[in-house]
């Protein structure tokens, strides 16, 4: 069975020139221990399908899909209280600004043990042990002393760790990162990406990756789906996808890797992009 399942889904934002459709009719499935990449340039409705998923929409949104179901139970029709049960627990979210997605009245280690507290009811002694051990295991050094930093002590690369060990604090199924190396210093990026393949392999988590980065796409995914204003355009194996891409976007989206593109200038995805529509 799929941990998560995705068949037609749509997003429509109401805004004020009527209504704006976000995500039109994509649909993925994503296994345990199975590394998905969506990958497609900005507002072509990457983030908003997973934060759809995971009901963190504004109720500016109206979401509607043929299925939306994690580990075979149906997201959409269960109450907001069981949903907030699997997400930050079972499915976790890691987002592209580190320093913005912790808050900045806390120290981290409060803002790690409310987590531990919530979803795992552990006590004050579990929760500091557990903090202390999910910070080594995402390589923040110092660990019991960290735990009493502000995020504004912290580099951007250190918050994205303490945001990493937050989200697999509680040993998710799912863990989606949504562009989690882009705002971070590109000799920082790599380590990022190391330590959520380690975590990935070590957990056997379910993985779904957003980037707009081909080259994070080759060195991490199992599977890949492109996509473009807001509809699916394709879907591969890794290998297929840049051997043997279908779809004009993806030929387009891997002629603009600076490998590929001959001449001074990077080709604009535009320039060697011919619409012809999306895959179901
Ligand atoms: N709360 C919102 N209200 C209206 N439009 C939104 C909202 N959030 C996102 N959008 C629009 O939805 C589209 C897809 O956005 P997003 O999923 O964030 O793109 P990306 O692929 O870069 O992650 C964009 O055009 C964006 O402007
Ligand atoms: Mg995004």
């Amino acid at each position: 069975m799929a941990l998560l399942e995705i068949e037609n889904l749509v997003v429509e934002f109401q805004t004020a020139s009527g209504p704006f459709r976000a995500v039109n009719g994509v649909s993925m499935k994503v296994h345990e221990g199975e590394v998905l990449a969506i990958v497609g340039e900005s507002g072509s409705g990457k983030s908003v399908s997973m934060l759809a998923a995971m009901g963190l929409l504004p109720w500016t949104a109206k979401v509607t899909a043929d299925k939306l179901a994690f580990n075979g139970r149906d997201l959409l029709g269960m109450s907001a209280n069981e949903r907030r049960k699997i997400i930050g627990k079972d499915i976790s979210m890691i987002f592209q600004e580190p320093v913005a997605s912790l808050n900045p009245c806390f120290t981290v280690g409060f803002q790690i043990e409310e987590v531990l507290r919530i979803h795992l009811g552990l006590d004050k002694a579990g929760r500091r042990k557990r903090a202390i051990e999910l910070f080594e295991a995402v390589g923040i050094p110092d660990p019991a002393e960290r735990l009493g930093h502000y995020p504004h002590q912290m580099s951007g690369g250190q918050c994205q760790r303490v945001m990493i060990a937050i989200a697999i604090a509680c040993n998710p199924k799912l863990l989606i990162a949504d562009e989690p190396t882009t705002a971070l210093d590109v000799t920082i990026q790599k380590q990022i990406l190391d330590l959520l393949m380690k975590l990935q392999a070590e957990h056997n988590m379910g993985l779904i990756m957003i980037t707009h980065n081909m080259g994070v796409v080759a060195e991490t995914a199992d599977r890949v789906v492109v996509q473009y204003k807001g509809r699916k355009m394709e879907e591969a194996d890794v290998l297929t996808l840049f051997e043997n891409p279908k779809s004009n976007y993806t030929r387009a989206l891997l002629a603009a890797l600076p490998d590929n593109a001959t001449g001074d200038r990077l080709p604009t995805i535009s320039e060697l992009f011919v619409d012809e529509g999306a895959v179901q």
